[in-house]
């Protein structure tokens, strides 16, 4: 029914910024619609993958699931509405500026937009980085995966997993509940979090081609160390060797290199940690930061490893 995670609409109180680190440090193309107001970012083919408006209140992002096709996009439509939620048509400026055939919108249970899509069009001309690297990894995967809190966790997972069928990838309760859902090769595409507090969006997950370009967003990063929200680590379930920045409006980016995929014969675990090695948490009180270092602690007096499988590397190497 959903295929993935297409695109996402950003407001933000804060576009200049978000324009340079979109570009400048995480090397997407940077397209201005209406200077001041509105910019498109690029990082593939497709004529967008974020729509940044700028809003003077609050931040707030938008996730547009793209349906596998016509008949899904009217079935994801007919299954919200036979399950409670009101959906709306996109307006013709909103279709136009996503670049899509046709889009309609819900709220989920916490009253954020979600956006389902029909088609994402190519851009008339190639991607070009903002800075050099070697692309981003989406193509059937989507562009990534987006991870919040919730304080509706039964009812956002009735809605993710029932009615728009979605599939469990694994989950925990501990330090408090998860679980990850797939819709494609990509272990998650989502990741829904009860920790008893208020919906907050916590990442969206971009994945690089190439090790070094997540090397050298890494080192970017470390001119500025406050903005890095989670270290250099790597994930438990999905495998990605990832650091997550802060974003200008608080919320972070986890670039990432190297996620597995998964196929028709995943077998749905429950996990024993949420990373191998990494990824502190320096926004964490530090009671549960001292909590994680012992999972971790753990972890590796188990010995517990995982391959690195990759074939998204450029085979170019640049003089
Ligand atoms: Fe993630």
């Amino acid at each position: 029914m959903i295929k993935a995670l297409s695109y996402v609409v950003v407001h933000t109180p804060h576009l200049a910024e978000w324009l340079k680190m979109a570009g400048e440090h995480i090397g997407m193309q940077v397209e201005i619609v209406q200077p001041g107001e509105c910019a498109r970012l690029r990082v593939d083919e497709k004529v967008q993958r974020f729509v940044l408006q700028a809003v003077d209140g609050e931040s707030s992002m938008v996730m547009g699931l793209e349906a596998s096709d016509a008949a899904a996009f009217a079935q994801a439509r007919e299954a919200l509405q036979g399950a409670g939620y009101e959906t709306r048509p996109g307006s013709g400026e909103e279709i136009a500026l996503r670049g899509v055939a046709d889009l309609f919108h819900f709220a989920d249970p916490d009253g954020c937009r979600v956006e389902v899509a029909l088609g994402l069009q190519d851009a008339a001309t190639p991607f070009v980085p903002g800075r050099p690297l070697g692309g981003f990894r989406t193509g059937d995967m989507g562009l990534g995966h987006v991870a919040f809190i919730t304080p509706h966790f039964e009812a956002m997972c009735h809605l993710y997993k029932e009615v728009l069928q979605f599939k469990v990838s694994d989950y925990t309760s501990v330090p408090f509940r998860v679980e990850f859902l797939h819709v494609n090769p990509r272990h998650h595409t989502l990741g829904i979090a009860y920790t008893g507090g208020p919906r907050t969006l916590y990442h969206l997950m971009l994945e690089y081609n190439d090790f070094d370009d997540l090397g050298r967003a890494h080192d970017l990063a470390l001119e500025n160390p406050e903005s890095i929200g989670v270290t250099l680590g790597r994930h438990i379930n999905d495998h990605v060797t990832s650091f997550y920045l802060k974003n200008p409006d608080g919320w972070m980016l986890e670039l990432g290199w190297a996620a597995r995929t998964i196929g028709p014969d995943w077998q749905v675990e429950e996990l024993s940690g949420m990373s191998l090695w990494g990824h502190d948490r320096t926004w964490l009180p530090a009671d549960k930061r001292e909590h994680a270092r012992q999972i971790l602690k753990d972890l590796s007096k188990r010995g517990l490893r995982a391959p690195v499988v990759t074939t998204s590397q450029t085979a170019k190497v640049s003089q």
